[in-house]
């Protein structure tokens, strides 16, 4: 079964009143939602934020629901100058990029597995990746106001498949920004679930991919356009590149 998993309970509620056959079950502190969406069977859950609340709820995607495939979809602050606010990333490696457990390992590597980077699964983030760019050709001016591209300069939003750092960190600084870029200088984006979903799928072998739209560049204005971004516009585009994925699907 599909997983579709996110950090914004506003995400998922807006998939949930899409569902049929709909049942809730609660465990660990989170709601899971089954049944079918645009006719493919899901299991839907908001993860909460940070890498530990997103390995728990992968965890048991995979353990309890023996989720086949896990999808996660959300926000991002965009690293890269290239990044615009309204960007898509479908994520291709995935860093933590506050493990540090030098002087043992070197930085970035997670202890024990010999990896500073999770892959993503090439088929599920190339099929995605397809979703997101028809989603933004097509479906974008029809659910996404005028209104509301002006007041976030959304001219000619983008999918890029690239790099994402995940931490349990909220950036806000242009200082930070700038030593992320440093110390990693391949990641578009950042936030703080993907690599941690990465590593639980690595570990037990479960095909996975993240697509996360920029809302904020990250900075000293990322927590008013962050908020701003998630009420008027994030859930129309992760509605929106599902429905593409999903019809595509089978
Ligand atoms: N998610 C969305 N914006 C973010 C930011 N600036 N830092 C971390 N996670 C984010």
């Amino acid at each position: 079964m599909l997983a579709i998993m996110s950090a914004m309970s506003e995400e998922i509620n807006d998939l949930v009143s899409e569902l049929t056959n709909k049942k809730t079950v609660t465990f660990g502190m989170r709601d899971y939602h089954t049944g079918k969406l645009w006719g493919s069977e899901v299991v839907l859950v908001f993860s909460r934020w940070g890498k530990v609340a997103a390995a728990v709820t992968t965890t048991h995607l995979i353990s309890h629901f023996k989720a086949t495939e896990i999808i996660f979809t959300g926000v991002a602050g965009g690293v890269s100058p290239e990044m615009n606010i309204g960007d898509i990333v479908v994520g291709t490696g995935f860093y933590q990029h506050d493990m540090d457990a030098r002087p043992i390992f070197k930085r970035h590597e997670i202890p024990l597995i010999g990896l500073t980077a999770f892959s993503s699964d090439g088929n599920v983030r190339d099929r995605l990746h397809e979703a997101s760019k028809d989603f933004l050709d097509n479906e974008f001016k029809n659910v996404i106001s005028e209104s509301h591209r002006d007041e976030f300069s959304l001219s000619s939003p983008k999918s890029l498949l690239g790099e994402i750092a995940s931490g349990d960190q909220f950036f806000a600084s242009s200082e930070k920004l700038q030593d992320l870029r440093e110390r990693l200088p391949k990641v578009l984006c950042v936030e703080m679930e993907g690599a941690a979903v990465a590593q639980v799928c690595h570990e037990y072998q479960v095909p996975f991919a993240v697509v996360r739209t920029i809302s904020d560049s990250a900075n000293e204005h990322a927590s008013i356009n962050y908020q701003k971004f998630l009420s008027k516009v994030a859930s129309q585009y992760s509605k929106g590149i599902l429905s593409e994925f999903l019809s595509r699907k089978t």
